[in-house]
This record gives structure tokens, sequence and C-alpha cells, in this order.
């Protein structure tokens, strides 16, 4: 790893989700002064929720340069963008809808077309025109990509033992999930690792197993892809609260 990992421990998810809006703010403040319009990208899930509507909330709203930022997503379900399990809908009530963001700087995985393969490429398309460089040559640096972690150690949406999580070239791949509905778009690890930032949000004592091992076990990639985030040359930060980092043997960083 050439970047820097950083393990934070909260006392809660209310000061985990401020933790991570101090890091959205300093690291959308920072690419903004330093490279102009920046790209993030969100992640579904539950545990993100709070964070976005904090985003939305003051001081966020108006302190974060918002009209600078373009919105992406690392995965979404194959379902409709209105469905209640799209993690673009999560995100458009918790923070995009009460920002005002317009809509040519929210680019939504359309995950519900029939062909997800079309679908992913379309996106890769939209990721290297809106960063102006080619398609089919080394991935974007997203200034910031949020990601959760399931029990099972899976990011975004790539699953233990699933072809995914081998892909090298694209940036983009159809995926399936172990639980209804299993087809998704899912960011791949070649895009995921050339952020410039990677900010996993973990909460709670059913992470706690999950989270030792990937944190603190050997490296067992199949088993524990969320191990294979591993920024080539930019910050891992785990935010992390009491009861998911329970079983860690480490402290905080
Ligand atoms: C998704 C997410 C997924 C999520 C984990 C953790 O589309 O569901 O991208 O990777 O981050 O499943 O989900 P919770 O935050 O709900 O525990």
């Amino acid at each position: 790893m050439v970047g820097q990992r950083v393990i934070r421990i909260l006392d809660s998810p209310a000061a985990l989700y401020r933790a991570g809006a101090e890091e959205f703010a300093a690291r959308i403040a920072g690419a903004v002064d330093a490279r102009g319009p920046c790209a993030i990208a969100l992640s579904g899930g539950s545990t993100p929720r709070g964070l976005l509507e904090l985003l939305a909330e003051s001081p966020y709203g108006e302190r974060i340069p918002w009209s600078d930022v373009e919105f992406f997503w690392s995965d979404e379900w194959a379902v409709d963008p209105d469905h209640p399990a799209s993690n673009f809908h999560m995100a458009r009530e918790a923070l995009l809808e009460k920002l005002e963001v317009p809509a040519e700087r929210v680019h939504r995985m359309p995950a519900e077309r029939a062909d997800l393969d079309a679908a992913a490429c379309d996106y890769q398309r939209e990721l290297a025109r809106t960063f102006g460089v080619p398609e089919d040559g080394p991935p974007s640096r997203l200034d910031l990509v949020l990601l959760g972690m399931g029990a099972d150690a899976h990011t975004a949406s790539l699953f233990p033992r699933t072809p995914a999580l081998r892909e090298r070239l694209r940036w983009v791949v159809p995926s399936r999930a172990p639980m209804e509905p299993c087809d998704r778009l899912t960011f791949t690890f070649p895009l995921i690792n050339r952020a410039r930032c990677v900010l996993f949000l973990v909460v709670g004592a059913d992470k706690a197993a999950p989270l030792a091992e990937v944190l603190e076990s050997a490296r067992d990639l199949d088993r524990l892809p969320s191990q294979r985030v591993d920024p080539e040359d930019g910050r891992l930060l785990w935010l992390v609260d009491q009861a998911a980092a329970s079983r860690l043997r480490l402290g905080a960083a």
C-alpha cells in the first residue's frame, strides 16, 4: 500500500457521522481547491443514510462547495430508481433533493436495465467522459469513494467468491448478490483503488467479527472482499463505531 490507512473508532454512530461529514468537507474542499470540480461516489445500505442526512444540514450544506461536486454511485441494485431498495433513491431523499443538485451532476447507475453488461459499459463511459479521459484506459481517479461493509465482508456489490472480485480492466461490471434482488452493478477494485480517498463506514455489533477479520486476519481476498480495498496512492479511512470495533485487537490510529 502506498497511501495512508487510518482506523478511527468513534463512540457512537452519531459521532461517526460527524467524523464522516468532516472528512467529506475536507476532501471535497481540498479537491476543489486543487483541481476544480470534483467527483465522489456514494454507497448504499443503511449505514450511510445518517451521514448523507447530516451533510444536507447546516453547517455542511453551506460549508461544502456542492456546486462543484459530480455524484456517482459505487454500486446499485437492479431495481427502479424509485424502489425503496435503490441506493440512488436513498441518496436522493437523504441528500440530493435537499441540496437541489441539478440532474446533470447526478450520475445514477442504470442497474434497472435489462442488459446489465451494456449498462456497466455505459456507466464506465459516463465516468470517463466526466473526467475527460479515454474510457479504455486506466480508471478515473475519484476524489472520494464512500463504502460500507456487509456482515460477509462484501463492499459495494463485490461479494465473496464471485467473479467480479477478480476484474482487472473494467471499472464497472454486473455482479450477483447472494440475496434478492441478486443482480447488481458495481465498481470494481481497479476503480475503487484509484480513488484519492476511500471512506469506509462500519456500524454495529454484527460487523465486529467480519471487521476484525478484514483488518487483522491474514489476507483471504476471495472470502473477505473488503480486504481488496487498498488505494494505490490515496487515503483509506475506516470510521467504525465502538460496537463494530469490539473485536479489534488494535486501537485507533
Ligand atoms: C449496498 C451497499 C453495500 C453496503 C453493505 C453494508 O448496495 O447495499 O453498497 O455494500 O454498504 O451491504 O450495508 P449496511 O450499511 O446496511 O450494513
